[in-house]
């Protein structure tokens, strides 16, 4: 079975810096918020274009920190796709918050602006904010819809875990929204050899309220607890290894693009519908996901054909137990019940090659031709 996303082969090419990484760290001891830890912050800042980075522990800390720093909580109202991995609405759960859950554009896959103004036609309180997630690595339409709940006094955050490196219009996703936050777990476009995270902002309070929930709330000094807090943080060792990947990101993220451009072209068929790209956005591809009728047949000949596929998602998110008491909005989630149904994503990473793209593309073919 080849894999479906290779970090082997980044590592070979990066193995004798990693080891150098790591080995400084060792040296110098400073396991926790060591300067490798403020250097990648100062990196990634620059690279999306935001006045600060706030790295932490996990992209699901992340999401959980920027929603503590905002004062979310019991009562309040936060709208999230119903087409998501469950840490969007686990973070708003987790601060004791409500999500209500939103339709997807059926072609990007992320938040549809006008249904998620349909979340102020909900009795009940008026939604506090919004988590915009960039799904499989394409850009959600954050300026939009920040335009539409702008004058409705909500804020937008970029649930960015998967999109780090992707852009719209020649700027950094990253960018837009009150904020934005990332995970740098193992298969993301940009991961470490662990969890980790970060959040992005420009508003100075917020960042100096995210450095102290990031630290169990520490105020002016260590034992004056300003606010409720977590033990937050990323790990020098991983802000090292993550400033070693840096030094290839940018030619890993244009692999991904030829990579991405050559299924779409190799699979041109009738019966599968292959990812688009909005206009002025460029996708980070952590995720090429097609959409076909017959899944599981498909899936099960693709594995035969010692070609792994997962199904990201196969289910609404307010279908799932935990959340299924949470609102929808009033005209439902139609275009995620359709596509769950039907979407598969094929092995992805910067190190596929022609040669395996393809073997995928011909055992889909196989399949297809002869149901
Ligand atoms: C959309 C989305 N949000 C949040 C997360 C949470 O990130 P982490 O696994 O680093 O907690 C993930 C990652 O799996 C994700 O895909």
């Amino acid at each position: 079975m080849m894999p479906f996303i290779d970090l082997a082969a980044q590592q070979e090419a990066l193995r004798g810096r990693l080891d150098e990484a790591v080995a400084r760290v060792l040296d110098h001891g400073a396991y926790i918020l060591g300067p490798e830890v403020f250097e990648l912050e100062s990196t990634l800042a620059d690279m999306v274009g935001r006045r600060h980075c706030i790295s932490c522990a996990s992209g699901t800390d992340a999401l959980q920190m920027f929603l503590m720093a905002k004062g979310v909580g019991p009562g309040d109202r936060v709208v999230v796709p119903d087409f998501t991995f469950v840490a969007t609405a686990e973070a708003v759960r987790l601060v004791g918050a409500d999500p209500v859950f939103a339709d997807v554009d059926p072609i990007t896959y992320t938040l549809d602006p006008l249904s998620v103004a349909e979340a102020w036609r909900l009795e009940g309180p008026d939604p506090v904010g919004v988590i915009a997630v960039d799904l499989f690595g394409h850009p959600a339409p954050t300026p939009t819809l920040e335009a539409v709940v702008a004058d409705l006094g909500a804020w937008v955050l970029v649930d960015a875990a998967q999109s780090f490196g992707a852009e719209r219009d020649g700027r950094s996703s990253l960018a837009d929204g009150l904020a934005a936050t990332t995970s740098f777990y193992p298969a993301k476009p940009l991961g470490c050899y662990g969890d980790g995270g970060a959040i992005f902002c420009d508003d100075d309070e917020l960042a100096e309220v995210l450095r102290s929930v990031r630290v169990h709330g520490e105020g002016v000094n260590r034992y004056d607890h300003a606010r409720v807090g977590l033990t937050g943080r990323l790990d020098t060792i991983q802000a090292a290894v993550l400033l070693v990947k840096l030094e290839v990101f940018d030619h890993e993220v244009d692999l991904r693009q030829e990579v991405a451009a050559r299924y779409t072209e190799l699979i041109a068929s009738d019966g599968v519908a292959t990812p688009v790209v909005a206009d002025g956005c460029r996708s980070v591809w952590a995720q090429y996901t097609i959409r076909v009728d017959g899944r599981e047949a498909i899936r099960q000949a693709l594995a035969e054909a010692g070609v792994p596929t997962a199904v990201f998602y196969p289910q609404p998110l307010h279908r799932s137990s935990a959340y299924s008491s949470a609102p929808v909005v009033p005209d439902g989630a139609p275009v995620t019940e359709r596509i769950t149904g039907r979407v598969v994503s094929l092995p992805m990473h910067p190190h596929l090659g022609e040669t395996d793209q393809v073997r995928v593309v011909e055992a889909l073919r196989t399949v297809l031709d002869s149901s």
